[in-house]
């Protein structure tokens, strides 16, 4: 259904669409630099055949980051995800997606834990992290948002692995 990019980690994401509400935002105030970026591609928007390696920025619909910036534990990473386009929202793209980075993190990175900061009338996004198996560990009263964390253990790497289990890759240089 999707296509990714793996961008450098010096690459900006996409920018948050205009429609985006302020209660929508997944992020806390302060600057991050995300250490792995894709971007989302919604295969139904792509015109011609899908080509691995072409950018296809006709049906670049969002991205999914994720952050290695905790000094004390630099292989627990926190996730962010964004589906801009409103149309592609509501077909497992986010899912998906979030999925596929995990999968990726913990493969290449050895990450042992991934971490969500969801505002807390963030209803969509903490229905999404919550059914991929996060489970809530703080609150922040300044910020009105929840931390999520999802530990990968054994199991859970394995239960990854089987969500996963009829995605296509595709490598380039
Ligand atoms: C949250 C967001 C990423 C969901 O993207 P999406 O591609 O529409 O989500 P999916 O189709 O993969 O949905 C997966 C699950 O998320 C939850 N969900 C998604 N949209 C929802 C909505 N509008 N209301 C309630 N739950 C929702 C559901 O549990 C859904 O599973 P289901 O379809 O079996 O019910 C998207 O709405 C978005 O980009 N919002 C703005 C940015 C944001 O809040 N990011 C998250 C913070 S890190």
């Amino acid at each position: 259904m999707i296509g990714c990019k793996i961008l450098p980690s010096s690459k900006p994401p996409l920018p948050s669409p205009s429609h985006s509400n302020k209660n929508m935002t997944c992020k806390s105030p302060g600057h991050k630099t995300p250490s792995q970026t894709f971007i989302v591609l919604d295969k139904e928007l792509v015109i011609g055949d899908f080509i691995p390696g072409n950018p296809h920025i006709e049906a670049m619909v969002g991205d999914v980051n994720i952050y290695m910036n905790d000094l004390d534990d630099p292989q627990m990473a926190e996730i962010e995800i964004m589906i801009a386009e409103l149309k592609s929202r509501g077909k497992g793209l986010a899912q998906e997606s979030v999925l596929m980075m995990m999968v990726f993190a913990v493969e290449k990175f050895g990450i042992h834990a991934f971490h969500a900061k969801i505002g807390e009338s963030n209803k969509a996004s903490l229905n999404l992290f919550h059914k991929m198996g996060f489970q809530k560990i703080s609150y922040s009263e300044i910020f009105k948002e929840v931390t999520l964390e999802l530990p990968i253990t054994e199991s859970t790497c394995e239960k990854l692995h089987q969500l996963i289990g009829n995605m296509v890759t595709n490598s380039w240089p």
